[in-house]
């Protein structure tokens, strides 16, 4: 099957622009940069960079950033889009799989909305371990599962949400199927409660914050964790 996001390169880039869309540039990036505080000379993996949004605006502080992805397509438009800058280096990678990284290489590690779109965890979790440096930090923001609690409720109270395809608990992890990217595609993702996003990180680093942000003050949109290496 052809990867979703190579399908959808286009539509994404459409829809993020430079510096990402309002969700990214209102909740998500302060988030980010708040997390990190001063990343000036550090080297930063920005795994499942996209079209590389983020890696550009890291660039400027950071001593180096890497872009890692699996989509040929958001790869080819990320060095498009910062084919001038000198310290960003980008790989096609697969984070199912071990990491071509070297050893404590990077002080900073992010998955800026990646990890509900991968089927397990537990092979990411001990690799970025692996290519952080000791005390190195981690950075993982994803969709907050807390929506499917709500819609949960909706669809008990006969109004589901159209958005969401696929209808099950809260606590029932595994794959379902959402309306997204501005609503001009269905996307496979995997549900997982926030205790399973808590407990997979826990063997390697400890826990330094949890954001919790909403854009309407009633929905949980997204989750924000903020780990450093043990
Ligand atoms: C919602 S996009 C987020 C992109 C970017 N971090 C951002 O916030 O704009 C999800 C990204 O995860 C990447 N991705 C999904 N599964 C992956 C996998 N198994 N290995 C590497 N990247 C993956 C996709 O290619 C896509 O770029």
């Amino acid at each position: 099957m052809k990867n979703q996001w190579d399908t959808y390169a286009k539509v994404f880039e459409e829809g993020m622009g430079e510096g990402g869309d309002e969700l990214h540039t209102k909740l998500i990036n302060p988030l980010i940069f708040k997390f990190l505080g001063v990343y000036e000379g550090k080297r930063i993996l920005d795994a499942g960079c996209g079209n590389g949004y983020l890696v550009k605006l890291l660039s400027k502080q950071a001593k180096h950033v890497t872009g890692a992805d699996a989509s040929k397509e958001l790869l080819k438009l990320a060095k498009k889009r910062t084919q001038k800058i000198t310290n960003i280096d980008y790989t096609e990678v697969n984070l199912l799989d071990p990491l071509p990284f070297a050893h404590a290489s990077y002080e900073v590690v992010i998955a800026n909305m990646v990890l509900q779109y991968l089927p397990q965890l537990v092979t990411f979790a001990l690799e970025s371990a692996d290519v952080l440096k000791p005390s190195g930090q981690f950075i993982v923001l994803v969709d907050h599962p807390g929506h499917a609690l709500f819609d949960r409720v909706q669809e008990l109270a006969g109004k589901p949400n159209p958005k969401w395809l696929t209808r099950a608990s809260y606590f029932t992890s595994g794959q379902r199927r959402k309306k997204s990217l501005w609503d001009k595609a269905i996307l496979e993702y995997y549900h997982r409660p926030v205790q399973e996003y808590i407990n997979v990180f826990t063997p390697y680093f400890k826990l330094e914050k949890m954001a919790e942000l909403t854009s309407d003050s009633e929905t949980p949109r997204i989750l924000g964790l903020l780990w450093t290496k043990i």
